[in-house]
C-alpha cells in the first residue's frame, strides 16, 4: 500500500515522503481500515518534528519515530477484521482513532489502510463526510476528557473559549452551546466569523485586545492556547467558576523546544489540590464511551466539523504546514 513515511523529526518537507509498505494485518482485537480521510492537527507536527523532545522519550522513539507512519485519527471504511472482532465487518464506515488516546506517536493514519482496536472506533454516521468524521476522534477526545461535567451544566453558563477556532476550540464551542452556555469566543481576526457561525455570541480579536482585562466574569475559561499564564485569568473567574487549560505550543513559535508546555500543565495540576478553580488530575475518561458520545454529536448535528481544506498523501507534508501557518478556516484533512 502508498503510506506517508517519517525518516527522522525535522520539517516536514524534509522528513516525510510517499513510499510502498506492506499492508498491516489486523490482530485478534482489532480492524485493518481502509482509510478515507485522516486529520492533520497539531500533534502530528509534534512528532514530525520531533518537538518538544521531551516526545522522543516518552513513547515516540528516541533516533526515529516508531512507527513510522503518522497519524492518529481517520474514517474510513473496514476492509477486514480480526478473529475477536465481532462489532464490525467489512463494508463498514468508520471513524475513530489509531492510537490509544493522548499519546505523542505516530499511529499509521496517513496510508492507504491502517489497523485500529476497536475500542477506539465508531461506526461513522451517515450525514457526516468521511473528511468530516477524520476531524473528531482526537480533537474529540481531548475536549470530552477536559469538559467531564458537560451533561450537568445549568443552562446559561458564562464561558470563555481562548482560541475557540482551532481543532479542540471549535469542538469545544459547539459542545458548550448545544449545552446551553453563552459562549465567548477568542481567535484571529479572520476566524471570527466562523467562530459566530459554530455558536459563539461574542468573538474577540486576539491581536486587539486582551480578554483578562475586560469586566465581564466566566464560569468557565477553556485556554486551549495558554499564551496567558493562569494567573491572568483570575480576575476574571466567576465565583465558583473553572479554569482549564489545554496547552499549545504554537508550532515551536514560542521556544521551549524541550519541555513544551509540559512544567506548565505539571505546575497547575499540582496547586489544582489547593485552587478549586483548576480540575484535578482525573483518569482519562472510557475511549469506546467517548467515541459513542461523539458518534452521536455528529449523527443529531450538534457537532459539525468545518473542514477547510483537502490534501492528498503526497501532499502531506504541505497539509502540516498549511495548519502551522495558521491559515485554516477548520480543520485540515489528508485523503489517500
Ligand atoms: N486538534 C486535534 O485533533 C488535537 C490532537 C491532539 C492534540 N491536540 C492539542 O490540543 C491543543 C490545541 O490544538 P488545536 O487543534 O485546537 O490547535 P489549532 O487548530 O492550532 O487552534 C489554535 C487556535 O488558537 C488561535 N490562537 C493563537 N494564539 C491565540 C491567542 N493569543 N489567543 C487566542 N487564540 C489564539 C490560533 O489562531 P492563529 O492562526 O492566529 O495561530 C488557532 O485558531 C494543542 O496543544 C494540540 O497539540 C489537538
Amino acid at each position: 500500500m502508498r503510506a506517508v513515511v517519517q525518516r527522522g523529526y525535522g520539517p516536514p518537507a524534509e522528513v516525510l515522503g510517499v513510499r510502498e509498505v506492506d499492508r498491516p494485518t489486523p490482530g485478534e482485537d482489532e480492524v485493518l481500515i481502509r482509510v478515507r480521510a485522516a486529520s492533520v492537527h497539531p500533534d502530528v507536527w509534534h512528532v514530525v518534528t520531533g518537538l518538544p523532545r521531551v516526545l522522543r522519550v516518552f513513547g515516540s522513539g528516541v533516533r526515529r519515530p516508531t512507527p513510522a507512519l503518522p497519524g492518529t485519527d481517520m474514517a474510513g471504511v473496514v476492509e477486514a477484521v480480526g478473529a475477536g472482532v465481532s462489532r464490525f465487518a467489512a463494508g463498514d464506515e468508520v471513524f475513530g482513532e489509531t492510537i490509544a488516546g493522548m499519546q505523542w506517536r505516530n499511529a499509521g493514519a496517513y496510508a492507504e489502510y491502517v489497523v485500529a482496536k476497536t475500542d477506539g472506533l465508531a461506526a461513522k454516521p451517515s450525514d457526516a463526510t468521511f473528511e468530516q468524521a477524520a476531524t473528531v476522534p482526537t480533537a474529540g477526545f481531548i475536549t470530552l476528557s477536559n469538559l467531564p461535567d458537560l451533561d450537568t451544566w445549568e443552562p446559561g453558563k458564562r464561558v470563555l473559549v481562548v482560541g475557540a477556532a482551532g481543532g479542540v476550540g471549535a469542538i469545544a464551542v459547539q459542545l458548550a452551546r448545544a449545552a446551553g452556555a453563552e459562549i465567548t469566543g477568542v481567535d484571529h481576526p479572520r476566524k471570527l466569523e466562523l467562530l459566530r457561525s459554530l455558536g459563539a455570541s461574542q468573538v474577540v480579536d486576539y491581536t486587539k485586545e486582551d480578554i483578562t482585562r475586560r469586566e465581564e466574569r466566566y464560569d468557565l475559561v477553556f485556554d486551549v492556547v495558554g499564551v496567558r499564564p493562569y494567573a491572568a485569568y483570575r480576575p476574571i473567574i466567576a465565583t465558583g467558576g473553572r479554569y482549564v487549560l489545554i496547552g499549545h505550543d504554537h508550532f515551536g513559535a514560542r521556544g521551549r523546544r524541550l519541555l513544551g508546555s509540559l512544567p506548565r500543565m505539571i505546575g497547575l495540576m499540582a496547586r489544582s489540590f489547593v485552587d478549586p478553580r483548576l480540575p484535578r488530575p482525573t483518569a482519562a475518561p472510557d475511549r469506546g464511551e467517548s467515541m459513542a458520545r461523539l458518534q452521536e454529536l455528529l449523527a443529531d448535528g450538534r457537532l459539525t466539523p468545518v473542514v477547510d481544506r483537502t490534501f492528498r498523501l503526497e501532499q502531506a507534508a504541505e497539509a502540516i504546514e498549511y495548519l502551522a501557518s495558521g491559515a485554516a478556516l477548520g480543520r485540515v484533512v489528508v485523503v489517500p
